[in-house]
């Protein structure tokens, strides 16, 4: 069964560990990761885009593909299925079809506007028993045609809108979406330290994970950080081990050409992608 994200990211901040994001694409993807977390005994949440769950039909087909799988798998660790910087009309779609978890990502809205609609869809989701995840400052990079400057949030901002109700809030630290360029600046601890001095026990959210160092992670959850995303770290490894299950000519012998053998060296590349992170963010056996 499907959950909301609120318990297992209070467990987190105050166990002071945090719970992978995993964005989804296809079968094959959520198999990797439920199978990954089950294995580990970790608490996880999926994470569509509005296009990723356009690619894969719509989000009736995947919030029933995922509750179907974690039936048929047996998962019993808490999954969450979670819509990522949702729009306004996206999160109430995906509240519709049966999402336990939204994000909906007001940042490029002057703030006054961000916390109106915040404000109508924390009433929504509280009376469904969905969590809700805010965004203050933008997160830069390129992801799925959004694209952010990366500046870093206001603090007092922060608190205003975790103050909405909200289960978890994303706020930009000088985070980016996707590879991070030579010349990242890397993540502002002081920003995050004080946003995390007015927000308290609010579980804060890092987005933009892949390519973080090891120690700026450790030090992000230390400072509150309970969720963090990554999705381009899992296509990178997926891509690589296709590449060289075709470049070595595998698709070429015997019954190679079969989609459940070229498509299962990237799957289980997402398996150790997913269980290193896992491993990093300490959520290992939370479940
Ligand atoms: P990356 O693609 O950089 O891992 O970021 C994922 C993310 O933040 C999803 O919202």
């Amino acid at each position: 069964m499907l959950v909301s994200a609120e318990e297992m990211l209070k467990k987190a901040k105050a166990g002071k560990y945090a719970v992978g994001q995993f964005n989804i694409n296809n079968l094959e993807w959520t198999k990797s990761i439920l199978l990954t977390a089950e294995e580990l005994k970790s608490p996880v949440i999926l994470g569509v885009s509005e296009g990723a769950g356009k690619y894969m039909c719509g989000y009736k087909t995947v919030a029933q593909m995922v509750s179907a799988m974690i039936e048929d798998l047996n998962i019993t660790v808490p999954v969450a299925l979670h819509l990522d910087h949702g729009s306004y009309e996206g999160a109430k779609a995906c509240i519709e079809a049966g999402f336990s978890s939204i994000m909906f990502d007001g940042s490029h809205y002057p703030i006054e506007e961000n916390v109106e609609k915040t404000k109508e869809l924390v009433g929504i989701c509280k009376e469904k028993g969905i969590s809700i995840e805010a965004e203050v400052g933008s997160i830069g990079g390129e992801e799925d045609g959004v694209v952010g400057a990366g500046e870093c949030a206001d603090p007092k901002e922060c608190k205003m809108v975790a103050d909405l109700g909200v289960t978890m809030l994303a706020a930009g630290i000088g985070n980016i979406h996707g590879k991070y360029p030579d010349n990242w600046a890397g993540l502002s601890f002081e920003t995050l330290d004080a946003i995390q001095q007015l927000t308290g026990d609010m579980p804060l959210v890092l987005h933009g994970g892949t390519g973080i160092p090891e120690d700026m992670i450790k030090k992000a959850i230390s400072l509150g950080v309970s969720k963090i995303n990554v999705n381009t770290e899992c296509q990178l490894s997926f891509a690589e081990a296709t590449r060289k299950y075709i470049e070595a000519g595998k698709d070429l012998e015997g019954k190679g050409f079969d989609p459940r053998k070229l498509l299962a060296p990237g799957a289980e590349a997402i398996k150790a992608t997913v269980k290193e992170k896992m491993e990093l963010f300490g959520s290992v056996g939370k479940a």
